[in-house]
C-alpha cells in the first residue's frame, strides 16, 4: 500500500507512536474518546501507510464523519452538476464539516480549496493526480479559488537522504507544478505556492499556531521523538497555515474568514486535526476536509509505490508501451490460476488492480459495471481486463503528456505569482 504521496517517506522512528490510536488521549487534538482500538498491524500516517486499511474504523478512529451517499446527492443539488465518480464510488469516503460549508455555499458564501504536494519525484504517477483531478473537478463545481502548497521545505527536513540539496526539492517542486497546472486548474483561480518563496506571508499564522500548540501534543499527533530534528516538530504549522485565508492577504484582499475546504488522503488528516484544534484559540474558522481512499500500487495492497522502482506504479511520464507492459506484467490480477479456474470461478474484483485502477478511472458507471459483472463471472479473462484498463489509461497519460508539454516556464510563473483574486 502506498502512502497519498506514494514516496514512502522514512516513518518516524518509532511508527507505532503515529497510529491513530496513540493520537488518542493526546490533549485537545486527538479523536473523541468514543474512538475504536486501532489494529497495531495497520499504520496510517503522513509518512507510512501500511497494512490491510479498514476505511470505517479510520472514521471511528480518527473521529470524522462518513461521506454517505445522501450528503452526496446534496451536493449534487447545490452544484447542480453530477458528482465526481470519485463521489459516487466512494473513494472519497470521509469528511468534517463538509455538511457546514453546503449550508455557507447556500447562504451564498463562497469558500476557498486548499490542497498540496510534497515534491519528491520529477513527475507524478497516477496516485499523485487523483487528488488534483478532484480539487479540479471541485474548483469547477463551486467555481472556486484553489490554493496548492508545494512543501520542499517538508521534503527536505524528513527525506532520509539527509546530504539532499534543499534547492533539489525546489526544482522538483517547479516540475510537479507542471503536472498540476496540467490538469486543467483555472489560472484566474489557482494560486500555486513554494514554502520557501511564500513563507513571509504564512510566517504570521505559522507563529499563532506554534503558540498555540505544545511539543507533547505535537509529539502525540506526529510520532515524532526527541532524535527528529527540530524542523520536524515546527513543520505542522506550516501545512496548517494555508487554512486560515489571512495567510493570503493579497490574494482575498485581506479577509480573515474566508472558509476554507481542503481535498486530501486520509493519511494527512493529522496535520488538520491539529489545524481544527487550534483555528477557534486563533479566533478562526475550522477548515472543512474531504478524505480519500489512497491509490492502491500496481502489485497490489500492502505493496508500496515507491519512486527507486519504477515497475511499481505508473508515472505520468511514461510512453504508451510502458503502460501496456506495466499494468500487462505488473498489475496484481484477482484472476484465476488458469483459464479454466477463471471460467468457473471468477475473477475477484476486490483485489483485482485492473479492476480497482478503473473505478478510478473510467468515469463510464454503466460500462464499469459491465466489466466488474462479465469478470466476477468469468467471462472476461484477465487479459481482456488489463486491455480494457490499457485502453483507458493510454489516452488519459498522453493527453496529460501534451497538456504538461504545453506548461511553459511562463505560465508557471503566472500561476505563482502573487496577485488579487475574485471569489
Ligand atoms: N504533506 C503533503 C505531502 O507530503 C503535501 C501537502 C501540503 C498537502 N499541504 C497539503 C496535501 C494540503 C493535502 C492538503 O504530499
Amino acid at each position: 500500500m502506498a502512502s497519498s504521496n506514494g514516496d514512502a517517506l522514512p516513518a518516524p522512528a518509532d511508527p507505532s507512536a503515529a497510529t491513530a490510536a496513540s493520537a488518542d488521549g493526546t490533549p485537545g487534538a486527538g479523536p473523541p474518546p468514543s474512538a475504536a482500538p486501532a489494529d497495531p498491524s495497520v499504520v496510517v500516517t503522513p509518512w507510512e501507510v501500511s497494512g490491510i486499511v479498514d476505511y470505517s474504523k479510520l472514521i471511528q478512529q480518527f473521529g470524522s464523519t462518513e461521506l454517505t451517499p445522501a450528503l452526496v446527492a446534496r451536493l449534487e443539488r447545490v452544484t447542480g452538476r453530477p458528482a465526481h465518480h470519485f463521489l459516487r464510488r466512494g473513494i472519497y469516503f470521509s469528511h468534517r464539516d463538509l455538511d457546514k460549508m453546503l449550508d455557507l455555499y447556500e447562504a451564498g458564501q463562497k469558500f476557498y480549496l486548499y490542497t498540496g504536494r510534497g515534491p519528491s519525484s520529477v513527475s507524478l504517477h497516477l496516485g499523485h493526480l487523483t487528488p488534483f483531478m478532484f480539487t479540479k473537478y471541485l474548483q469547477d463545481a463551486f467555481d472556486a479559488v484553489v490554493v496548492i502548497q508545494l512543501t520542499n521545505d517538508e521534503k527536505f527536513l524528513f527525506s532520509k537522504e539527509t546530504k539532499r540539496p534543499l534547492e533539489e526539492f525546489t526544482r522538483l517542486g517547479r516540475e510537479n507544478a507542471k503536472d498540476i497546472i496540467a490538469c486543467g486548474f483555472n489560472p484566474e483561480k489557482t494560486f500555486i505556492f513554494m514554502d520557501t518563496d511564500y513563507i513571509g506571508s504564512l510566517y504570521p499564522n505559522v507563529l499563532r499556531i506554534q503558540r498555540a500548540v505544545t511539543y507533547n501534543q505535537v509529539k502525540g499527533i506526529f510520532g515524532f521523538t526527541d532524535s527528529d530534528n527540530i524542523g520536524k516538530h515546527g513543520f505542522p504549522a506550516v501545512q496548517a497555515a494555508p487554512c486560515l485565508s489571512s495567510s493570503f492577504p493579497v490574494l482575498f484582499g485581506g479577509r480573515p474568514d474566508v472558509p476554507c475546504v481542503v481535498p486530501c488522503a486520509i493519511d494527512q488528516d493529522p496535520y488538520f486535526r491539529m489545524t481544527r484544534d487550534v483555528t477557534p484559540k486563533l479566533g478562526a474558522r475550522k477548515p472543512a476536509l474531504l478524505h480519500s481512499k489512497f491509490f492502491p500500487a500496481l502489485q497490489g495492497d500492502n505493496t508500496k509505490m515507491s519512486a527507486s522502482d519504477p515497475s511499481s506504479a505508473i508515472y505520468l511520464d511514461d510512453t504508451a508501451k510502458m503502460v501496456k507492459k506495466k499494468v500487462n506484467k505488473h498489475a496484481f490480477s484477482g484472476g484465476g490460476a488458469t483459464v479454466e479456474a477463471h471460467r468457473e470461478h471468477g475473477g475477484n474484483v476486490e483485489v483485482d488492480i485492473p479492476y480497482r485502477y478503473l473505478t478510478f478511472f473510467l468515469d463510464d458507471d454503466v460500462e464499469l459495471d459491465r466489466i466488474r459483472a462479465e469478470y466476477a463471472a468469468g467471462r472476461m479473462l484477465t487479459g481482456e481486463i488489463k486491455a480494457a484498463l490499457i485502453g483507458v489509461l493510454t489516452p488519459l497519460v498522453e493527453g496529460h503528456q501534451a497538456r504538461r508539454a504545453a506548461v511553459t516556464e511562463e505560465v508557471i510563473d503566472r500561476f505563482m505569482a502573487v496577485r488579487p483574486m475574485e471569489l
